[in-house]
């Protein structure tokens, strides 16, 4: 079995939940590839990441599950990703559940559950996992 699995993230504040999902996406085939938002990307979901691209490229890059890293520059260049990568399976959080069944025409898509309790967001605002 030979399946090349993409995924898409900010992965800023790498955390429990980050590795969780990029593990069972490696789970699922045996070639993981990354397309990871960039500085411009995030301006435009005005979103700010408190590490840089190249801080977050090189700490993604670090992940065992990890192959290989790519920008995510737009919201439109997936189809083109899917065809260049040769990817049988898309994976998303259960976060963006039906947003990106237009791909099924490409290949698989999975959405997998979210780890309870955790997200950069809460790691930027400081809060615990009580609140
Ligand atoms: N993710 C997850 N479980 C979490 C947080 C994130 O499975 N607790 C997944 C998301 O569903 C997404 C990937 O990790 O598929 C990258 O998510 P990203 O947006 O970079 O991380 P978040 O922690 O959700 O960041 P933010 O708080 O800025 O939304």
């Amino acid at each position: 079995m030979y399946r090349r699995v993409i995924t898409y993230g900010t992965f800023d504040f790498l955390h429990i939940g980050h590795i969780n999902i990029l593990r069972r996406a490696k789970d699922l085939g045996n070639y993981l590839v990354v397309a990871l938002s960039t500085d411009e990307f995030n301006r435009l979901k005005h979103k700010q990441s408190h590490s840089s691209y190249e801080e977050r490229k090189a700490i993604v890059e670090a992940i065992r599950y990890v192959d290989l890293v790519i920008p995510e520059c737009s919201w439109e260049q997936k189809i083109d990703d899917i065809k260049k990568h040769k990817i049988d399976i898309f994976v998303m959080g259960d976060d963006w559940k039906g947003e990106f069944d237009f791909l099924r025409s490409y290949c698989d898509v999975i959405y997998l559950p979210r780890t309870e309790g955790i997200s950069s967001t809460m790691i930027k605002l400081g809060l615990s996992k009580e609140l």
